[in-house]
């Protein structure tokens, strides 16, 4: 399985539009030192030529060349570059670019009961979409391992289990529900490679670590360096676990865990532009790569 970053940033990606915190500060004087990176989403392929979009962001135009660059030109007048859209949440940044791929005409969107209610009832990203494009919703199941399918209905070589994680529903949800928030267990049976996709998750909790436990490449929540980040910087109110993310340092925090999963490469991504890991040279990302772990960027390509 090819496992291809897109976008390794938070909501807002790197730096973001209107912040001049210290890193977003870096990235725009010494790009070199802080490298710019958009709003955070995978793909995904078995073959390296029937993609799948873990999360569709606000950024998806441009994190789509990743994907045609690869392929040959097509044909025909038309050709969408993904086979489906998988989501692990409704946020913002993981699903508007759903309405962005209006053009394709058709999509099928992969969703829980929970994310697909907050998608129809309350963003109404899907009934917005609906009006330009047939928008094939197909259920997630939690803890079943379910085929994925390409555009043709054909088995695409890949396997997807959710399960929930600890974490909050969007501000804009009217429901709060399990399902609202899942991690993505991608399975290819060709090569035994399995990838765990929790770029939002509140705590390494006994049932999240025991799904880390069977995956080769994991991709986790690397939102905040800590719990108070955001607060120290008097960027907002909320604390990193107050939004439903569990910050990388500190007490509880996912270093510590993910250290030991030594099974496993281990890389963090939906990074926020606050968190000073973004910075090359800076101290927290030493820590980071001592403890034996990666800070995802964009482009990076995994073989799993
Ligand atoms: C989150 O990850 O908590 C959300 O994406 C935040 C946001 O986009 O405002
Ligand atoms: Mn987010
Ligand atoms: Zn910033």
């Amino acid at each position: 399985m090819h496992v291809v970053l897109l976008g390794t940033a938070a909501g807002g990606g790197f730096p973001q539009w209107n912040c001049w915190c210290p890193p977003c500060r870096v990235a725009r004087t010494t790009p070199a030192r802080a490298h710019p990176r958009s709003q955070s989403s995978i793909a995904v392929s078995a073959d390296g030529t029937r993609w799948f979009l873990c999360n569709a962001s606000p950024d998806v135009r441009d994190q789509l060349r990743w994907l045609t660059a690869r392929a040959p030109a097509p044909e025909t007048m038309r050709m969408v570059p993904i086979e489906a859209v998988i989501l692990t949440d409704a946020e913002l940044d993981h699903t508007l670019g759903i309405v962005l791929l209006r053009e394709a005409r058709q999509l099928r969107v992969y969703a829980t009961a929970g994310v697909a209610t907050v998608l129809d009832a309350d963003s109404r990203v899907l009934p917005t979409t609906r009006a330009f494009a047939d928008v094939d919703l197909v259920h997630l199941p939690l803890d079943e391992a379910i085929p994925l399918v390409d555009r043709h209905g054909q088995p695409a070589g890949l396997t997807i289990e959710a399960f929930a994680v600890p974490g909050d529903p969007p501000r804009f949800a009217s429901v709060d529900a399990p399902d609202q928030t899942i991690g993505l267990l991608i399975h290819d049976p060709a090569t035994g490679g399995t990838l765990a996709f929790v770029p939002g998750s509140r705590e390494l909790d006994l049932a999240v670590r025991a799904r880390l436990a069977r995956a080769s490449l994991i991709l986790y929540d690397g939102t905040c360096w800590t719990d108070d980040e955001l607060r120290t910087l008097g960027i907002s109110s909320f604390t990193t676990r107050q939004m439903g993310h569990q910050p990388i340092d500190g007490p509880g925090g996912s270093l510590a865990a993910l250290r030991e999963l030594t099974h496993a490469r281990r890389v963090y991504t939906h990074i926020n532009n606050s968190n000073p890991v973004l910075i090359e040279d800076s101290p927290e990302r030493q820590a980071v790569v001592a403890a034996g772990l990666l800070v995802g960027a964009d482009g990076a390509e995994f073989v799993v």
